[in-house]
């Protein structure tokens, strides 16, 4: 649900982070930061071009990628979309970055970190989320994102842990967050921004310590 990220309601992109500090206190710094983006065997993570906006819409707007989101974006929201994420990026250094498969040079979707708004029952906090096109599922390719991402997280950010939420239904998000050692709290809760009918309402929540993750790292 990280990926609604509605630009129209999400958190004020004015605000600066320095990606230097330890301990989670570098997050609130009122300083610029340094672009970060990284590599993985197979893709880039980097900060959002031009050239990403149409593909982007596509998946937007794929009946099978917005499965588990309230709505499909069209052309103007999922445009919008891409400039926060761009915005958030150029303004912390750090975001829900560009995926870009190095065989093709193609643009994939989105895997990356993100500050929820407010509204949430456990914001504060860092969540990791994904979106990626129909075409590009099944081959690991979220999963080998999310673990450059987390290592950004825990290591460039010093954060003592990241968060990830997505609806009951959406088995596969859920699969992703199991693969990357990310545990599951036992309660489940209610997303404030659904309506109360909505099937998709609720919502799980995985958590990976940073000493869980680096145990993780040594298994
Ligand atoms: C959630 C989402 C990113 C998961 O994508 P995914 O491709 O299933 O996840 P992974 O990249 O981890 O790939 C795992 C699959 O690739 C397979 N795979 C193939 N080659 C692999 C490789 N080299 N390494 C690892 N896994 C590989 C795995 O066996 C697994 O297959 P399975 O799903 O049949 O069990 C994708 O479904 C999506 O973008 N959904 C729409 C957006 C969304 O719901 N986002 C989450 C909102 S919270």
């Amino acid at each position: 649900m990280s990926a609604i990220l509605d630009p129209r309601t999400s958190e004020d992109v004015g605000r600066r982070y320095d990606r230097s500090g330890r301990a989670g206190g570098g997050l609130d710094a009122q300083q610029p930061a340094a672009l970060i983006s990284f590599e993985t065997d197979r893709l880039y993570l980097r900060q959002w071009l031009p050239g990403d906006r149409a593909p982007f819409a596509r998946l937007n707007s794929d009946p099978s990628v917005m499965e588990f989101f309230p709505r499909y974006l069209d052309r103007a929201t999922s445009d919008a979309m891409a400039d926060r994420c761009e915005a958030l990026i150029a303004c912390r250094g750090w975001g829900f970055w560009a995926a870009e498969l190095k065989e093709t040079r193609d643009f994939i979707g989105f895997v990356g970190l993100h500050q929820p708004r407010a509204g949430l029952p456990f914001v504060p906090c860092v969540e990791i989320g994904w979106r990626l096109a129909r075409p590009y599922w099944g081959r690991g390719l979220a999963t080998e994102a999310a673990r450059g991402a987390l290592r950004v997280g825990f290591e460039d950010l010093g954060l003592e842990e990241i968060l990830a939420f997505t609806a009951v239904r959406n088995l596969r998000s859920r699969a992703v967050m199991k693969r990357l050692g990310m545990r599951e709290d036992d309660r489940t809760f209610q997303h404030p921004e659904l309506s109360l009918e909505s099937p998709l309402r609720e919502h799980c929540l995985f958590r990976l310590s940073r000493r869980r993750w680096a145990a993780v790292l040594r298994d």
